[in-house]
């Protein structure tokens, strides 16, 4: 057996992706019940952490803890990856330590390097390019609330950031019909979408992308790293607010979906992001703790 990693969603075959998410659903409802699982005993997971998090971090933390290990937070300040020891060389010496590593960065090579050089699972807990977590928390939280999220119509209204290649990855890997609605130059990976077929369309209109559609999904203008981009996307998104009004041109029973950390009045409304009956965010921040021990599990037990 080869060691696993999980650096965008096309890692899992589609069977092991629905297995993931049933055992994501299966470990929550043990959790509500006060049933313990603990395969992680004596296990640590190595945490890397290049970008700011709080889902991210506490939902690993918390996830390796119930399960009966224990996660490092390792942050570039205060170790020698701040300082410049290639990542060749900290995958070598992490990997020989811990059990398994995440790893939040800006370049997804990063990510591929320091896979190609551990002996352990790595797992992509964002970066610049993908967030495949996150997609595990959104699946899981449509199976929840709407069932099989196959044949299905998904919006994206925003950037063609690291969260929408995610959402393309998964109309792949889930089969539903995904529209993106973003302005012309913030599109997202030209390969990623010619891989998906005619799946997925872009389109310029936010309306175009919501009608009709059984769940929505939006993040913010400026991802980590693009701050010095904030006044210039505020105007380049100009009308691509998620609000109730554009949500009216969606199925009566559309869900809304947001990453989080949302920014209220830009990229999606304070009603709407509190309106429960349609935006299922906190389930969905939730999930991550469930979907990651899930995966946590699946990569240990399928890898040598
Ligand atoms: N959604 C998400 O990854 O949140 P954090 O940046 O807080 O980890
Ligand atoms: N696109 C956002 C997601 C944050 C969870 C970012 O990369 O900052």
């Amino acid at each position: 057996m080869a060691t696993r990693h999980f650096l965008t969603l096309l890692d899992l075959s589609k069977d092991e992706l629905k297995s993931v998410i049933e055992r994501a659903i299966e470990l929550k409802a043990l959790r509500a019940q006060g049933i313990a699982t603990e395969p992680f005993r004596d296990k640590v997971l190595g945490m890397i952490f290049e970008k700011s998090s709080t889902r991210t971090r506490v939902s690993f933390e918390a996830g390796m803890a119930q399960m009966g290990g224990s996660a490092l937070f390792l942050s570039p300040r205060d170790t020698q990856l701040g300082r410049g020891e290639p990542i060749e060389d900290s995958a070598r010496v992490i990997s020989r330590m811990v059990d398994m590593v995440m790893i939040r960065t800006f370049g997804h090579n990063v990510l591929e390097r320091f896979a190609d050089y551990s002996r352990v699972p790595v797992i992509n807990a964002l970066s610049d390019s993908y967030h495949p977590c996150q997609l595990l928390a959104d699946i899981q939280t449509f199976v929840e609330h709407r069932g099989s999220p196959e044949g299905k119509v998904v919006a994206w209204v925003g950037d063609g950031n690291n969260m929408c290649n995610s959402y393309i990855n998964a109309a792949r890997q889930c089969d539903f019909e995904l529209r993106i609605a973003c302005p012309e130059g913030y599109e997202p990976d030209e390969s990623l979408l010619a891989a998906a077929g005619n799946r997925v369309k872009i389109v310029r209109k936010p309306v175009d992308a919501v009608r009709g559609a059984d769940w929505v999904a939006t993040d913010v203008w400026a991802s980590m790293g693009q701050e010095t981009e904030q006044q210039i996307r505020i105007k380049a998104f100009e009308g691509f607010l998620v609000d109730h009004e554009l949500m009216s041109h969606a199925n009566s029973d559309a869900i809304f979906m947001h990453c989080l950390p949302a920014h209220r009045g830009e990229e999606v409304s304070g009603e709407l992001l509190e309106d429960e009956k349609i935006s299922v965010v906190w389930d969905e921040a939730e999930n991550r703790l469930h979907a990651q021990k899930a995966l946590m599990e699946f990569l240990q037990e399928n890898s040598k």
